[in-house]
């Protein structure tokens, strides 16, 4: 299967990897040459680091690099079987790619979106075939996290759904159908854990100037007694602010400004500040060299 990848970032190039690893020919594709370059090195290094583990061998890592083809032009991607964009979380921004791929491809190629939130509706509905259109909701870092969500709208058609669905478990996924509603199953419960997180740490009360919570001790706690792998500020620091705090926008507002979904001002500010996380070094922890460990 000709598979095709429209940005190279976190998700896209974790997503390029799977379908290479199952045996696809992929073109992954950026409008930045800086992020393509990225993700080819970053493949370098996560297979490099599967062969010292003996996880995978040489011929392993060459097979999967090789089915991996980097391009700079959307209409290198003409001849995929399955285009999966993941690109900025912006219904306008994706809607213009989608069109425009539309036009290169044929009439039986499928186009999913791996949106976090937006609605999988209104992403087919700028296509002329919108019955092509489908969800395909991947988790970071997707060449681990087995669940993906598939995400068929009003609009896609059983063939289409049907050809993911078997797609999706083909490349040793666990594919599950979802709704087309605000964040899908997964990013829809999580909302809360992220949100009343922010807010324990948001809120002070007198003689507690920094809130009830440090940031470092919720996350302790919901590990140490919540069975959690991950805190939330480690999550939201992994999957990056940016991404975390449009995902909350966008199921808030889709969700009629119910405030169980409310934004937080701290995540906004931080997403603005450029404090992203552990792709930029920074977020609600320090991931630089030479930084000091948070105690809880
Ligand atoms: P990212 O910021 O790491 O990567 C996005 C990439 O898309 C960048 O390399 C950027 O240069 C490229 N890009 C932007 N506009 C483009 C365009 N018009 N054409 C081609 N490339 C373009 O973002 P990330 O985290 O990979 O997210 C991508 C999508 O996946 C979003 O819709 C997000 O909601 C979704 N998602 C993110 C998850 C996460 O944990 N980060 C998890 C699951 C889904």
């Amino acid at each position: 299967m000709k598979v095709a990848i429209i940005g190279s970032g976190t998700m896209g190039s974790g997503i390029a990897q799977v379908a290479a690893t199952a045996g696809c020919t992929v073109k992954l594709y950026d409008t930045k040459t800086e992020a393509l370059e990225k993700a080819k090195q970053a493949l370098e290094k996560i297979l490099s680091r599967l062969i010292e583990k003996g996880r995978i061998d040489d011929k392993e890592k060459n097979r999967i690099q090789s089915n991996i083809t980097y391009v700079a032009r959307l209409k290198a991607l003409a001849d995929a079987d399955l285009t999966i964009e993941a690109i900025v979380e912006n219904l306008e921004v994706k809607q213009k790619v989608f069109q425009e791929i539309e036009s290169y491809q044929s009439d039986e190629a499928i186009i999913a979106s791996n949106t976090s939130s937006l609605s999988i509706a209104s992403i087919a509905s700028a296509l002329e075939k919108p019955e092509r259109c489908i969800g395909v909701h991947f988790f970071n870092p997707a060449p681990l996290m087995p669940l993906v969500e598939i995400v068929p709208a009003v609009q896609t058609s059983q063939q289409v759904f049907d050809k993911v669905f078997s797609t999706i478990e083909s490349w040793k996924k666990v594919p599950v159908k979802a709704k087309d509603t605000p964040g899908f199953i997964v990013n829809r419960v999580a909302r809360p854990f992220y949100g009343e997180a922010l807010r324990i740490y948001e809120e002070s009360f007198a003689g507690l100037p920094e809130g009830e919570a440090g940031f470092a001790t919720i996350d302790w706690a919901m590990k140490e007694f919540g069975g959690f792998k991950m805190g939330p500020f480690q999550l939201m620091d992994f999957i990056g602010n940016d991404v975390n705090y449009t995902v909350t926008e966008t199921v808030f507002e889709a969700f009629y400004y119910d405030p169980r979904y409310k934004p937080s001002f701290t995540q906004k500010r931080f997403a603005e500040a450029g404090y992203l996380g552990r792709k930029s070094g920074k977020g609600f922890y320090d991931y630089s060299e030479t930084a000091i460990k948070v105690a809880p």
